[in-house]
């Protein structure tokens, strides 16, 4: 018996895979075909898949020339399967000619001629794009902006207040302006990604999130952290019970970069600690500890008392069986790593934890210790675009950053705001 193997995405399957599948087919008796997985298209800059592995999966069943379907995960695993499976033949598409012509020393290499004028790229970019403008400026636009590039299916469209022409907008202003800039797009039947916090005070974050749901519109968060591979298989891994239970959670985000020390009258227009990194620092602890915390004590050092300017502060959460803890600041710089406390082990990410790409599990047996890598490219903001496009496509919520987690973490700021602190 002849064995072939093949390797795909199969994106929206279309006449030009199903006619590379036959002809795979016709090259022998027995058709093993690998359809890559979400995480290694990543890590080879596939990003933008429209289908989950699972559809992609379906679809090539469907068509009944597979003998076998199986999941491509890893650089390298090719020669891995031709042995495992003892394939005779291993074919793909002439757009690959020569690519794989180090498999000859494991089994024949057939590159078969491409179905001229269709491909799953295409396919993608025949849907209309979704037009996203920005509001607010700097850095974190211009970074948006770019971002956006790598992901089909969306446009950057430049726009006035009037957000005429966009059918969505990032919002980046400052945060004293969220609750505005929201509010008038979200008016203007707008979907909105907002940097967090949305809105200042619980009352206008519900209002927000009620008048989205009201209009059918998306409302996220912009937290890029929570969108990137590596931090949601850590939220998955810590939640399996590997390291037994969570007894405590512990971060640090600081940035000396914003020079708040040099701003002088400006510090008006600058973030203070608690809005620029509080939400990215509230993050793991609520999505690992859930928002039903008994108690939360802030202690901050202030720059400036008057405009609430916090250079540095500390979050101590109790909960009913664990505890966090989040030191924050723009004024103070250390570690900013996570560690993730457990009755049976520990999970350590380094610094910078919220670019996160890396971390580790680790045992009172160091032999046990696990090490776990993935990649991260454009900070997270390219994965947080896909994750709000596709969440405007199908007009559902995303499952990355649930409300009640944005809510909470507004609470905490807004207590913040309220003077609701211990001053050092
Ligand atoms: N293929 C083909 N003819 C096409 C498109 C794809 O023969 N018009 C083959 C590829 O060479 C490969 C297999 O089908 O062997 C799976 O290709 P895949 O990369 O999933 O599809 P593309 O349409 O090329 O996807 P993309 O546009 O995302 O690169």
């Amino acid at each position: 018996m002849v064995k072939v193997i093949t390797y795909g995405t199969y994106d929206l399957l279309h006449y030009g895979h199903i006619r590379l599948l036959e002809r795979a087919k016709a090259l022998g008796d027995y058709l093993i075909v690998g359809v890559t997985s979400d995480d290694y298209d990543k890590s080879r800059g596939k990003i933008n898949n429209q289908q989950s592995l699972m559809e992609r999966i379906a679809a090539v069943k469907a068509t009944g020339i597979a003998d076998e379907i199986i999941v491509e995960e890893y650089e390298g695993q090719k020669i891995d399967d031709i042995r495992r499976y003892g394939a005779d033949i291993f074919t793909v598409g002439s757009d690959w000619v020569g690519k794989f012509d180090y498999l000859n020393e494991y089994c024949k290499v057939v590159y078969l001629p491409r179905t001229e004028g269709i491909s799953s790229s295409e396919l993608r970019a025949e849907k209309r794009k979704l037009a996203i403008g920005t509001i607010g400026n700097g850095l974190l636009c211009q970074k948006f902006i770019r971002e956006m590039q790598f992901v089909n299916g969306v446009e950057y469209r430049a726009c006035d207040s009037s957000l005429e022409g966009v059918d969505a907008v990032y919002v980046a202003s400052h945060p004293e302006r969220h609750y505005d800039d929201v509010r008038g797009a979200l008016l203007k039947g707008k979907h909105v990604i907002c940097e967090s916090p949305v809105a200042l005070s619980a009352a206008r974050y519900r209002e927000l999130s009620a008048l989205a749901r009201e209009k059918s519109l998306i409302l996220i968060d912009s937290i890029k952290t929570a969108y990137s591979t590596a931090y949601s298989r850590l939220l998955l891994v810590a939640k399996s019970g590997r390291i037994g239970e969570i007894v405590s959670v512990d971060c640090a985000c600081t940035s000396l970069a914003d020079g708040v020390f040099e701003a002088g009258k400006d510090l008006r227009s600058k973030q203070n600690s608690i809005c620029a990194w509080g939400p990215t620092a509230m993050l793991p602890i609520f999505q690992l500890l859930g928002t039903e915390y008994r108690s939360c004590r802030i202690v901050t050092r202030l720059l400036n008392r008057e405009l609430g300017f916090d250079g540095f502060t500390k979050l101590d959460f109790v909960f009913d069986k664990a505890v966090a803890s989040a030191r924050i600041g723009k004024a103070a710089k250390t570690e900013g790593e996570l560690v993730i406390t457990g009755t049976k082990g520990y999970i350590y990410v380094p610094a910078p934890w919220w670019k996160t790409d890396y971390f580790e599990l680790r045992f009172e047996d160091p032999t046990q210790n696990q090490r776990h890598f993935y990649q991260l490219d454009g900070e997270g903001i390219r994965y947080e675009i896909v994750a709000f496009a596709k969440a405007v496509e199908s007009g559902k919520q995303l499952f990355y950053l649930d409300e009640s987690c944005s809510r909470s973490i507004v609470d905490v700021i807004e207590t913040f705001r309220n003077g609701n602190y211990t001053e050092i």
